[in-house]
């Protein structure tokens, strides 16, 4: 895809889960009146008017089936398919087929569905029989050739267990396995459940070697993508740059305006600020776009792209961002 500016847009905190691992906080029935969230997309459109760029959004949550205004927020995107695409992170256990028709006849770019693991541990993370619900919901997706990526996210319990979720996507027809790192957040907030620097590695590497041998066996679905922080260190591709603030923003369900959802440093509510003018002249977004490396880091010859690493993380453990990342090898 041609650079696009990103919006992740949690459209409320409604969920039908609660996952152990959560970053949420209060899972209150927040659902602002449609005309607000109208408000905001006509704010991300004037914001990209003026920065002359096309757009992205990715519709999230809580779980995004669970809102009662997203097939609304569809109709607004469909009239705007020129400038803007749109996918959606679900946890994929309300997609029925009717669901997921529904969604096609919108042309996702594509949408996500989260899996931690074999079957115990995705259940002990999601809830009871989830596992067998994100297949159900997946195969209703495939079913409608949607492009799919299942989304795990690592950490202590469950970093071991991803083959299983390359099995996983294998056996029902997956196109892609992405993955990134647990972070220490909200309701979830649990230090014991973050990998250390070992787990971290041996997390990278266990990625890497399920990566290697699909591309070995030349098999097209599903494909492991490790373009996040650090995980150009295994594959030798290039390194990943964090683009919060420069070509992501995040919109909470309150309207609140933070960088990323994993960096939740609020700058602004949309209700009341405009999306462009904190963009442009909110100190912290201007911050993030200077790139600064942080001291640890400027011997480093990948530092130009890679800027320390993930900074939520480094955010989440030491409320600033002047650290290399937790799990970096140099
Ligand atoms: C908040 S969920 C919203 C969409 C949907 N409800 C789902 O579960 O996929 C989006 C993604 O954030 C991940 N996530 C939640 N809490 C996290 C945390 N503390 N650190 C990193 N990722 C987290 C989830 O695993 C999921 O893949
Ligand atoms: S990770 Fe997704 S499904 Fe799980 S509680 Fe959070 S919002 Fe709900
Ligand atoms: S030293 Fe810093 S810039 Fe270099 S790879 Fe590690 S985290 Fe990234």
């Amino acid at each position: 895809m041609v650079e696009r500016f990103v919006l992740q847009w949690h459209l409320g905190e409604q969920c039908n889960l609660k996952c152990l691992h959560c970053y949420q906080e209060n899972h209150k029935y927040i659902n602002l009146p449609f005309n607000d969230l109208q408000n905001i997309y006509n704010q991300f459109k004037e914001l990209l008017a003026k920065l002359k760029m096309k757009g992205h959004i990715n519709i999230t949550g809580g779980e995004p089936l669970c809102n009662p205004h997203l097939f609304k927020i569809l109709d607004l995107i469909k009239k705007d398919a020129d400038l803007i695409s749109f996918s959606i992170l679900t946890n994929g256990t309300m997609v029925t087929p009717e669901i997921a028709k529904r969604i096609k006849s919108y042309n996702p770019y594509y949408v996500q569905v989260s899996l931690e693991g074999g079957k115990k541990i995705n259940n002990y993370i999601r809830g009871k029989n989830t596992y067998q619900q994100i297949a159900l919901g997946i195969k209703c997706l495939r079913d409608e050739d949607i492009f799919t990526s299942i989304s795990f996210t690592a950490n202590r319990l469950n970093y071991k267990e991803f083959p299983k979720v390359v099995k996983y996507a294998r056996k029902y027809d997956v196109n892609n396995v992405w993955s990134d790192r647990y972070i220490p957040l909200g309701d979830s907030c649990d230090e014991e459940l973050m990998m250390n620097y070992d787990e971290t590695r041996e997390y990278l590497k266990i990625m890497d070697e399920e990566r290697s041998k699909l591309l070995k066996k030349k098999i097209i679905r599903p494909t492991v993508s490790m373009y996040r922080a650090l995980q150009f260190q295994m594959t030798n591709d290039f390194a990943y740059g964090c683009t919060a603030g420069e070509t992501l923003l995040t919109v909470m369900e309150n309207g609140d305006l933070v960088p990323c959802r994993r960096m939740p440093i609020v700058v602004g509510n949309l209700l009341q600020d405009n999306m462009y003018d904190l963009y442009k002249n909110n100190p912290l977004l201007k911050e993030l776009r200077m790139k600064k490396i942080p001291d640890e880091c400027t011997e480093c010859e990948h530092s130009e792209m890679c800027h320390g690493g993930l900074k939520c993380l480094t955010y989440a453990l030491y409320k600033n961002l002047n650290h290399k990342d937790v799990g970096c090898n140099l």
